[in-house]
Order: structure tokens, then sequence, then C-alpha cells
């Protein structure tokens, strides 16, 4: 088991990565708990929850919105929760952006933690404190920060996952090694094998060198006003992507990291052969879709990013396995690549 800390301004939060999830309820205080979940994580795993009252969202994206919020704001107050209340999200990405966006809100704020339960959330979105819903087609535009107390990442309950959601959970996974952590991505290239058979010390391995190097850049960034930025690698084409394609985030980022490898040679910031191990990579795991986003249909998704400023945006680009810097392009340069680059059949 190992235990990674994020040190914030306004609080600490502690990451136990090979933790059994059942220990979970040992963290907890004795009273004033809710678990939030969803329909499938308690079919698979709910007869063994902590003994606190359970509210099941429906699973999926479609969750992530202030209507749901709303129900669940009711029903806390319906069970009396009041201000010493604690949530516990136990879940993927979306049960914990929805968990830890209520928690923040509800009565001006209470205690959270989650129990992370997908490749995806325990590599990138249970770490880091941000959470949100969003609004109509614009992603994660309504949320808060707000780091939850403990995150147990358990990589047996990965082996419940279906590969679609195991493989969005990889590019995530990718995308940290590239931007972050060159070993990272070599052990990822040279144990191609264990990664498929979700061999579990591995996973273990993997999965707490991603939160490392997420949480170390939290520490310093928690706001997102400079370094943070790099995790959004990938994102800018993978949101517009996700959206229009309704595809899963993970592999919508992969498409958008391929593009960004791209515009990062075009650029002349990467070389050509480390271009295409990234993308050699992304392939062998079968991560890359096809996508054709109209240019009207773009133009709404980039005017909508949280990372655009006026006419520019920043935009993520690596200068090599393991590194990576923000810089503010024209929205118009961003448009003008992708006409070019598009991958439609
Ligand atoms: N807050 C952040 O920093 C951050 C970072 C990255 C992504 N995200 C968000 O995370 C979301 C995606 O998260 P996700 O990929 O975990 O999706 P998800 O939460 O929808 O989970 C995917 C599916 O797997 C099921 N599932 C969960 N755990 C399971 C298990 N152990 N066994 C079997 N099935 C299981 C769920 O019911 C769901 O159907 C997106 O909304 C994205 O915006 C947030």
């Amino acid at each position: 088991m190992k235990k990674i800390e994020i040190d914030t301004a306004g609080a600490r939060s502690k990451i136990l990565v090979g933790e059994s999830w059942e220990k979970a309820g040992t963290f907890l205080p004795g009273t004033g708990v809710i678990i939030i979940s969803d329909d499938n994580v308690f079919r698979l795993y709910g007869d063994k929850f902590p003994p606190f009252p359970v509210f099941c969202i429906k699973p999926g994206e479609s969750s992530k919105k202030l209507e749901v919020i709303e129900l669940l704001a009711e029903r806390l107050l319906g069970a009396a929760i009041d201000r010493s209340g604690f949530i516990l999200a136990i879940g993927g990405g979306v049960v914990c952006d929805v968990a830890g966006f209520l928690a923040s809100v509800y009565m001006r704020g209470v205690r959270c933690a989650y129990v992370s339960t997908t490749l995806l959330s325990q590599v990138d979105a249970s770490t880091g404190g941000k959470n949100g819903v969003n609004l109509g087609n614009a992603k994660n535009i309504i949320g808060t920060f707000l780091q939850p107390e403990f995150v147990v990442c358990d990589p047996s309950m990965l082996m419940t996952l279906p590969d679609e959601e195991y493989f969005s959970g990889l590019a995530e996974l990718i995308k940290t090694a590239v931007i972050g952590d060159e070993k990272l991505f070599r052990l990822i290239e040279d144990h191609y094998g264990e990664v498929l058979s979700r061999d579990r010390e591995l996973l273990e391995l993997l999965i707490s060198m991603a939160i490392e190097y997420k949480a170390s850049v939290v520490s310093e960034d928690e706001r997102e006003t400079g370094l943070r930025r790099v995790l959004n690698f990938g994102h800018t084409f993978g949101h517009a992507i996700e959206m229009y394609k309704s595809a899963k985030h993970g592999f919508a980022v992969a498409s958008g990291m391929e593009l960004a490898v791209s515009y990062s040679f075009n650029r002349g910031y990467i070389d050509a052969s480390e271009k295409e191990r990234i993308i050699a990579l992304l392939k062998r795991f079968d991560l890359l879709r096809f996508h054709d986003i109209p240019d009207d249909q773009l133009y709404q998704y980039i005017v909508h990013d949280k990372k655009k400023t006026g006419s520019e945006i920043y935009f993520v680009f690596t200068s090599g396995i393991g590194r990576a810097f923000a810089e503010k392009v024209p929205v118009s340069e961003i448009f003008d690549f992708y006409r070019q680059n598009r991958k439609d059949r």
C-alpha cells in the first residue's frame, strides 16, 4: 500500500493506493455519513458498503448535471444531514465529480472522501480536488475545488470494469506518462501483456506513479493558474470529440493527444521519433478513434472551453516524452490545425 499526500493552501488530502476498499468504513465518522454511488457499482459492491444510507445516481455522463445535484441535496436535507455531515463517493469519475461538487455546496460545504472504482478516476479524476457538472454541451463548466479528505484506490476493483472503461482509463494513464514521467511511459510500453491482463501488482505501481506526478503538480498549483494546465494535455480537442461523438472520455482524450502530439511536431517542439513512439503506444492499445467535427460545432466547443481567454486559448504541447508546457495560441490557429488534421473516413 502506498500513501500519497496532496498539500494545498486550504487542505490536505491523502490518497491510499493499494488499500482494500472495504477498509474505507474505518476512516469514516460514526454518524452523519451518506454514500453516493451509481447503480452499476452498487449492484457489484453494495453488499459490502459501509453501513450508511446510499443514494444511487444513474451511471454515466448524463448524471453530471445540476438537476441531479438538486435532487441529491433534497435527499440530504430529507435525511437530516447538517453541516457535520460526511459524503463518501463510491464510484468512478462521474460519481466523484457529482459527490465532490455536492459536498462543496451543500450547506456551504461538508466533508467528503472517495472510494475510486475506475482506472480513469484512480489515475486522474479522484485526485486533485476538481469537481463539477456539465451545462448542456459545455463540459465541467459548473464546479469547485474541494480536496477529499481521503481517496482509496484499490486496483482489485478494476477487475470488474468493462474493457471499454478500462481502456478509457489507460488513455489518461498514458497522458500522465507523456506529460510528466518518461519512466511510467516505458513501463507501459514494456509490460504490454500485464497491462492487458490487468496485473494487480503492476497496476498498483502504475497508478501510484501517476498519482505521485499529479499530486506534485496540484500541490504546487491547485487552482490551475500555471503548471496545472499541463494536465489538460489532449483535452482541448479531446473534450470537443467527447461531446460531439459522445465518446468515452479516455478515447476522446487519446485522439486529442494524437492531435496535440502532431501539433507539437508541426511547431518543432518534438522530434519525429518521439512523436511516432507516443502515437504507436496509443494505437497498440487501440485507443484512437475517427473524428470529424464540423467547423461550427468545433467553434461552439472551443468558445466554451475554460482554457480560453479572449481570442486565445492555452494549448498544451509536449516537448518530448515526460515533458509538457502550456502556451497561448490564437483560436483561429487551432481551427486551421484541426481542419487539416481531422480524421474522417
Ligand atoms: N475531476 C477531475 O479532475 C476529472 C479528471 C478526469 C476526468 N473527470 C471526469 O470523469 C468522468 C469519467 O469518469 P469514468 O471514466 O470513471 O466514468 P464513470 O464514472 O461514468 O464510470 C464508467 C462506468 O463504469 C462503471 N463502473 C465504475 N466502477 C466500476 C467497477 N469497479 N466495475 C464495473 N463497473 C464500474 C460505472 O457504473 C459506469 O458505467 C468524466 O465526466 C470526466 O469529465 C474528472
